[in-house]
């Protein structure tokens, strides 16, 4: 069975209540399967007690976070480091079109961010917009997320997306796996992960409210 990932991108939002409370809801109702891969993704600011909060609960979610720095540690002022960050993430996103567009992310610094998650045990999750964005080296798990379909209601289709997802696959390796994101609640995300080539999705404003998180985990294990 391949594996689904299902990958919440708070993006700028949730205090550290908030983001507590939100795990306290979702954290019990995650269906126990090996080949699901819940993951969080919370601001810097709630990381460490979303991390406390699941291995306190003992729930089957995994943290990430939603960038890094390009750089180790050192004199990076306002940067968070691979080096430091593993003590409390397993998975980064990096080079989300949000980043590329605000920050002025080029493909030579996301691909150094990855170099520099891979040297620290943290998985990469590269978001590319088509499939003409390069996938940086030694990156495994790779984010489809369509501009025009991030926040829109407005999602690529599975077929288009398993098209793509294929495309990627075909130009670096098979072994790549390939999530999609844009636009996914729990009405539309069984039809995409099963796509041949969809190996989950990577959602976020549907992530932020617990019910519809849940919703979304439990069609897909059904
Ligand atoms: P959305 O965002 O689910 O709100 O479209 C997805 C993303 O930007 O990762």
């Amino acid at each position: 069975m391949k594996d689904i990932w299902i990958i919440a991108n708070w993006k700028s939002n949730k205090n550290i209540s908030e983001a507590l409370d939100w795990i306290s809801q979702v954290g019990p109702k995650i269906p126990k399967q090996d080949n699901l891969k819940v993951v969080v993704c919370p601001t810097f600011s709630a990381l460490s007690e979303v991390k406390k909060a699941i291995t306190v609960g003992n729930f089957p979610l995994l943290v990430g976070a939603q960038d890094l720095s390009p750089f180790g540690i050192g004199a990076y002022t306002g940067e968070e480091p691979a080096e430091l960050l593993n003590q409390l993430i397993t998975l980064t996103i990096l080079g989300h079109s949000e980043r590329r567009q605000n920050f002025r992310e080029s493909d030579e610094t996301i691909a150094k961010k990855t170099q520099q998650a891979l040297g620290n045990n943290i998985t990469p999750l590269v978001c590319v917009q088509n499939e003409e964005i390069p996938v940086p080296e030694g990156c495994k798990l790779v984010a489809y997320e369509p501009i025009w379909a991030i926040g829109t209601g407005n999602p690529d289709t599975p077929e288009n997306a398993n098209v793509v997802a294929e495309k990627i696959k075909q130009q670096y390796s098979a072994s790549i796996e390939v999530v999609y994101g844009g636009s996914v609640h729990s009405g539309n995300v069984k039809d995409l992960v099963m796509q041949e080539n969809i190996n989950g999705v990577l959602v976020g404003s549907a992530s932020l409210d617990a019910e519809e998180f849940i919703k979304i985990c439990q069609v897909v294990s059904e």
